[in-house]
């Protein structure tokens, strides 16, 4: 599994998800900027690696999206990303290779097998492609947290941050790959996780559930003055998809296209429900997924030693 990220809080709990779990090694993290800028997502992806003990690669990427400027999310995240905790800078260091370059390197060395998670705004992936268009061949699956597929945004009316923070990359990814899954914005908010269960997990008094509190103290407590009752976190979401795909309970397949244009809708991901404009579906939409499950994989990964 390779996974490419911009920790952020939730990217956090999605990558100890993944460390956790015996069936898939992790053979690189990819960095790009988008919850909040390359040098903070980058130290935050070192050092939750450093935290968990894990040794993965960890690759810098892309520092701004691929053509038009946009907004952070340091208002969810933390200025840092990370909860301005101030936590101590982990003493490991990023490889010298670009994340673009280590996406088309890996695709090799794991081709036909490789699991590609890709957690953030898509500006590595397809920088990756326009280097070298034949990498779907190689991804054995691709799965997506990103979009609103029924135009419930979060970052405007109706985009999702990672899709609205680089539309252009979106559309590349979408279209060269013609088929990958996809877990919405509006699929996290089906799958809320309540902070009682949430504080009890974290109570459990393991290194990575104590950083784990840390770092989303912040965050957690402006989702519940802002959200109520239940934490969403998007990313962990897709990590179960993408760990455990059969716990989907409801998946829809449709074509899934970007808005690249317009004063209100850019960054929208369009979902032909109705399969109008025959074009093929290239999206695995997740729609349910076991709530059991998916608590039990956030639970376990949070635990883990
Ligand atoms: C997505 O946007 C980011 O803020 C989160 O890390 C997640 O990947 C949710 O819309
Ligand atoms: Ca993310």
């Amino acid at each position: 599994m390779l996974i490419d990220t911009d920790p952020g809080v939730d990217d956090a709990l999605a990558l100890l998800m993944a460390f956790n779990d015996p069936r898939h090694e992790v053979v690189g993290l990819t960095v790009a900027a988008g919850n909040v800028g390359l040098h903070h997502t980058l130290a935050n992806a070192l050092k939750l690696c450093e935290v968990a003990g894990v040794e993965v690669p960890v690759f810098p990427g892309c520092t701004t999206p691929l053509l038009h400027a946009a907004e952070d999310a340091g208002y969810v995240h933390g200025n840092d990303g990370f909860g301005d905790t101030g936590y101590t800078p982990s003493g490991r260091n990023a490889e010298d290779e670009h994340a673009a370059l280590a996406i088309l390197r890996l695709s090799h060395q794991h081709a036909g097998r490789l699991l590609l998670v890709a957690l953030g705004p898509l500006t590595n992936v397809a920088l990756a492609l326009k280097l070298d268009p034949t990498l779907p061949e190689r991804v054995a699956r691709l799965v997506v947290m990103g979009g609103a597929v029924n135009g419930r945004g979060n970052t405007s009316a109706v985009a999702e941050f990672n899709i609205g923070f680089d539309p252009e990359a979106a559309h590349i990814v979408f279209e060269a790959f013609g088929r990958f899954d996809l877990a919405d914005w509006e699929a996290t908010l089906a799958h809320g996780l309540s902070h009682h269960d949430v504080d009890r997990w974290l109570a459990c008094g393991s290194p990575r559930a104590r950083f784990y509190d840390s770092i989303s103290a912040k965050t957690r407590q402006w989702a519940g003055d802002t959200r109520g009752d239940r934490w969403h976190s998007a990313d962990a979401l897709a990590m179960a998809y993408a760990l455990e795909p059969d716990g989907a309970t409801e998946v829809a397949e449709r074509p899934v296209a970007v808005e690249l244009s317009g004063s209100l809708a850019r960054g929208a991901t369009i979902v032909d429900w109705q399969r109008r404009e025959g074009r093929p579906d290239n999206a695995r939409i997740l729609l349910r997924y076991d709530q059991e499950r998916f608590q039990r994989l956030v639970a376990d990964a949070l635990a883990a030693q």
